[in-house]
């Protein structure tokens, strides 16, 4: 059995582009699309993404939805929301660590084996990237092993900066 901490890995990478059973979607709480993350995957995926996403009736902060991949590589798309940033008396973080979570068991309820993130808040939500790795690093390693399912989890990192972070965090955790 590998080490929970050899299961996941860092990588700068655009995640539409990755081979895994399932990529998770920063999304927001409509789940009709947006920029970011999200633009991309809807872009990637094809039209017949959102078809599914509006029969979803949207998605509160923290929780997470799961719809067919569509055109992308990924058989799945693991939909959350992370919160906006608010200067952290909004139980921003706790919220954060609940996308990583439910995000987890959405995957479990699909099988999916490998898993890909990108850094959830750290955008248009403005969550600081720093303590954002710290969550979902933390996060994601506590759930592998109260849950030791999963074959691989990627944080897909849309800059060496943010990737950094994560190794990091990983490093100080595991
Ligand atoms: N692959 C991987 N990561 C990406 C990609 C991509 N193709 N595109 C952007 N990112 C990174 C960003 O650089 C950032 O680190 O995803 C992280 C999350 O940023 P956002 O996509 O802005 O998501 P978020 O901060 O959670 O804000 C969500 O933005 O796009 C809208 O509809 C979305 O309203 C929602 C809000």
């Amino acid at each position: 059995m590998s080490q929970t901490k050899d299961i996941i890995s860092v990588i700068t990478a655009d995640i539409t582009t990755l081979q895994v059973d399932a990529i998770v979607n920063a999304a927001n709480s409509s789940l009709l699309g947006g920029g970011g993350v999200d633009g991309a995957i809807h872009r990637a995926a094809g039209p017949q993404l959102l078809e599914e996403c509006r029969k979803l009736n949207g998605c509160p902060t923290g929780q997470a939805k799961t719809t067919k991949g569509y055109k992308l590589p990924a058989k799945w798309v693991i939909h959350t929301v992370g919160p906006v940033w608010h200067g952290g008396g909004q139980n921003e973080r706790e919220l954060l660590a609940a996308a990583y979570r439910n995000s987890m068991e959405q995957a479990i309820q699909v099988e999916a084996r490998t898993v890909a993130f990108p850094a959830i808040s750290t955008g248009v939500y403005r969550f600081p990237k720093e303590e954002a790795a710290k969550i979902a690093v933390g996060t994601v390693l506590e759930f592998i092993e109260q849950h030791p399912v999963f074959d691989g989890v990627v944080f897909a990192c849309f800059s060496e900066e943010s990737a950094q972070l994560h190794r990091s965090a990983l490093a100080e955790q595991a």
